[in-house]
């Protein structure tokens, strides 16, 4: 049988969701998706549908549960590809609880890594973090960079999920790629898929987009005087849809065999580090609006600033970014619109 199937985990949730369309608006995969919903709804599996015209099956199942994920590597012999993003990643939520960060994130990975040797499957990557970096000096930020400390348990599971990548690869067949993502942010161009955090939002784009929308009353920029050229703090903000293209990239190159070793690493970034102010006001130009924001107190484990070197992914993947700052918030906020749309109908 030939082996045509990408099988992605946490396909419901947002950078996986974003995958599974690139992957089917840019290759002949078939995908197929497990998440049991923790983080996310099954209503993503219609949105890619709309989106794509393809239907793309979720098996709802805990990945900790390693009976059913072999059965469901079992009815699906044919998968050539394991792409690994379900993981529970609020860095807060991590330092409250943490034990569950580690049940949920460590387990899951060895049962699919369990899988993969079990049944055959050769390719596999790794969602990682620059949060593994902890709190570095030398910017920017590239993969020979020394890893610091983790400041959150969250940020642990990512270190300790690439430790375990590489001892247990080193001795079975699976050839992988971790992907260590910036800052994420915005959605599909149609409008028609975005981030939708279940809860309030940690992270700064769907805050100012939530706030904008009016269901949160005011941003806060936490502090305005680090050493940066306006006192904000620097990251390093990707567009999800690059960040999707970078796996269809990274799964080709594992195809095609060109990986030096079994085990690489790359960061994904634009290179370019933009300030929280640098990023409001980019969404007022965008969107023609005004936010209501006030600057507060600094976030207690922020660094001033950090970006990524990406250099890597352009020389070995063929990778580079091509969304920028206007079209990360431009597709941002076409999403919150969305959002808001269903929202009235629903009502
Ligand atoms: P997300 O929460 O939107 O998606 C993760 C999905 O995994 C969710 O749909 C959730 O329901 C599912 N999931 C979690 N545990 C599961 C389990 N035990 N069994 C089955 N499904 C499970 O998160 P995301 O932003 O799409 O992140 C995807 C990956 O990228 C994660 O591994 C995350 O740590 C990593 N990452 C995210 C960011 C970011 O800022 N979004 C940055 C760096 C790395
Ligand atoms: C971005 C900037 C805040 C909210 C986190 C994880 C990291 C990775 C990406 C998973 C910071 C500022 C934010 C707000 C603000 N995720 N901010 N007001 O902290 O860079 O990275 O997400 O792997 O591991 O740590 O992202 O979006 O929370 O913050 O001023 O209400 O926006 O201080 O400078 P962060 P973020």
């Amino acid at each position: 049988m030939s082996q045509n199937k990408i099988l992605v985990t946490g396909g419901c949730g947002y950078i996986g969701s974003h995958t599974i369309i690139q992957i089917i608006r840019n290759t002949d995969f078939e995908v197929i998706s497990v998440d049991n919903c923790l983080n996310s709804s099954e209503d993503t599996i219609c949105r890619i549908e709309e989106i794509t015209g393809k239907q793309v099956k979720n098996y709802n199942v805990d990945l900790r549960d390693r009976e059913k994920t072999a059965a469901i590597f079992e009815e699906n012999k044919d998968i050539t590809g394991v792409i690994h993003f379900a993981a529970l990643k609020a860095v807060g939520e991590s330092v409250e609880k943490p034990g569950w960060y580690y049940d949920n994130n460590i387990n899951s990975l060895l049962n699919i890594l369990w899988c993969c040797e079990k049944y055959d499957v050769s390719n596999f990557i790794f969602s990682s973090s620059c949060s593994l970096y902890g709190n570095v000096s030398q910017l920017p930020v590239n993969e020979e960079t020394p890893l610091m400390p983790t400041e959150s348990p969250y940020a642990h599971t990512k270190k300790i999920g690439e430790e375990i990548i590489k001892n247990i690869i080193h001795v079975n067949n699976v050839q992988t790629i971790s992907l260590r993502y910036f800052n994420p942010v915005g959605g599909d161009y149609t409008g028609k898929n975005g981030e939708n955090p279940i809860s309030r939002p940690n992270n700064l784009v769907p805050f100012i987009t939530q706030t904008a929308a009016g269901i949160l009353p005011k941003l806060t920029v936490f502090g305005n005087t680090y050493d940066t050229r306006d006192g904000s703090c620097i990251r390093d903000y990707i567009h999800v849809t690059d960040i999707s293209d970078a796996h269809v990239n990274a799964l080709q190159y594992l195809l095609d065999g060109k990986n030096e070793s079994n085990y690489e690493v790359f960061n994904l970034g634009t290179g370019n580090g933009v300030t929280v102010l640098e990023v409001i006001e980019a969404f007022e130009r965008v969107t023609k609006q005004k936010l209501n924001y006030e600057i507060g107190p600094a976030r207690p484990g922020d660094v001033a600033a950090i970006y990524s070197d990406s250099s890597k992914a352009l020389e070995k993947l063929g990778w580079k970014t091509k969304i920028g700052l206007d079209e990360m918030m431009d597709s941002a906020w076409k999403w919150q619109l969305t959002l808001n749309q269903e929202k009235e109908m629903k009502s």
